[in-house]
């Protein structure tokens, strides 16, 4: 008996000079594992006569409960003193303001498509648009450009794997034509055509890379039909929306004859750079030109009653002179650096 009251007393001791959760668990072993000092007291109740059994069977249970008692009471103060350095070495200061929500921005190529169409629906345009994803008809044959035109190479062209005659777009002008054969249809029942304004802002894909060329790009196309649309109107059109949209009246614009298989007469328009490092520089930023008869019958409009102009402009090339900018892929970098600054 004394022996079972100095075992308690012996656990008790040890358990409180304990501060780790795993080393209390060892200890328990010493008492109550298999081969534990009250574990063997109990084996050794056999050897005992039958009266003193019970009572010592009774005593050495009981002493398992006290040593299970003050285990409990021990794991609780471990696991508390734990809880309470986790909680202290993790204080929050909740009286600190909060750290905000920094502000997004718009991108400056979406800056820019939104300024143009503004700009555009001020003077009575519609946006209009069409799939990235089209057909070798909508994006060249439609468009007056022959089959071994270079554009439809696959040098210049990114064509769709198992997908005969469907491309990514190279520009926007297919929607010229989606547009105009949904006008006609509309409008089919009339005498006369209502007339056609429109501009058209999307992706465009070309295998090109290199500082003013990236290979996804943004285009703007324009087009105006009616019975006496003339080239006149495209360059008064082209200049008040450029003095416009760079709020510039001393903005140096020039028109260059050039060629394009879907406008005749056709130019190219360019802008000097205002700013920057590439000041007084010229870059193209629009092709135009009066749209050809061929072009106007393809989509379903009698060319010797209606004439047009279009235009496809690179905003991204905009971007560029706006904001002084010497490389276009600084765009497509997705660097936040960089296009914070445009916020
Ligand atoms: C065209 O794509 C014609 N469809 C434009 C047109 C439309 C002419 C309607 C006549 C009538 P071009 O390939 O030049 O033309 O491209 C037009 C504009 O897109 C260029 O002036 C330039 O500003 C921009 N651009 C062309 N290629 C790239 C490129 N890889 N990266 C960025 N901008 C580009
Ligand atoms: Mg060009």
């Amino acid at each position: 008996m004394h022996n079972i009251e100095q075992l308690i007393a012996q656990a008790t001791a040890e358990f409180a000079g304990i501060d780790d959760a795993d080393q209390l668990e060892q200890a328990k072993a010493r008492y109550l594992g298999k081969n534990g000092s009250l574990t063997e007291l109990l084996k050794g109740l056999g050897q005992l006569p039958a009266e003193e059994k019970r009572t010592v069977g009774a005593a050495i249970n009981r002493a398992k409960d006290a040593v299970e008692a003050v285990l409990n009471v021990r794991r609780n103060a471990i696991k508390h003193t734990a809880l309470e350095a986790q909680l202290a070495a993790q204080a929050l200061d909740v009286t600190l303001p909060g750290r905000g929500q920094g502000c997004g921005g718009l991108h400056p190529a979406m800056r820019t498509l939104e300024r143009i169409e503004q700009l555009f629906r001020s003077i009575g345009f519609e946006v209009a648009d069409g799939p990235e994803i089209e057909t070798d008809w909508h994006n060249f044959t439609a468009l007056n450009t022959p089959e071994n035109h270079p554009a439809r190479s696959m040098h210049d062209t990114f064509y769709l794997e198992n997908a005969p005659g469907v491309l990514l777009r190279t520009h926007t002008s297919p929607v010229q034509i989606r547009t105009m054969l949904t006008h006609v249809e509309r409008h089919k029942h009339l005498d006369s055509l209502p007339e056609i304004r429109i501009i058209c802002p999307g992706r465009v894909y070309r295998v090109d890379s290199d500082a003013t060329h990236s290979p996804m790009f943004h285009q703007v196309e324009g087009l105006w039909v009616g019975e006496s649309v003339s080239f006149a109107d495209l360059k008064g059109v082209m200049a008040d929306f450029l003095r416009r949209f760079f709020e510039s009246d001393d903005l140096k614009v020039r028109f260059r004859p050039s060629f394009f298989p879907f406008t005749e007469p056709s130019a190219e328009i360019d802008v000097a750079f205002m700013s920057g490092t590439m000041e007084g520089r010229w870059l193209e930023i629009a092709g135009c030109g009066m749209v050809h008869p061929n072009v106007l019958r393809h989509g379903g409009i009698d060319p010797e009653r209606y004439t047009g102009f279009a235009f496809g402009m690179g905003p991204d090339r905009l971007t560029m002179l706006r904001y002084g900018i010497d490389d276009l892929r600084l765009f497509y970098d997705g660097d936040l650096r960089f296009l914070s600054q445009f916020k």
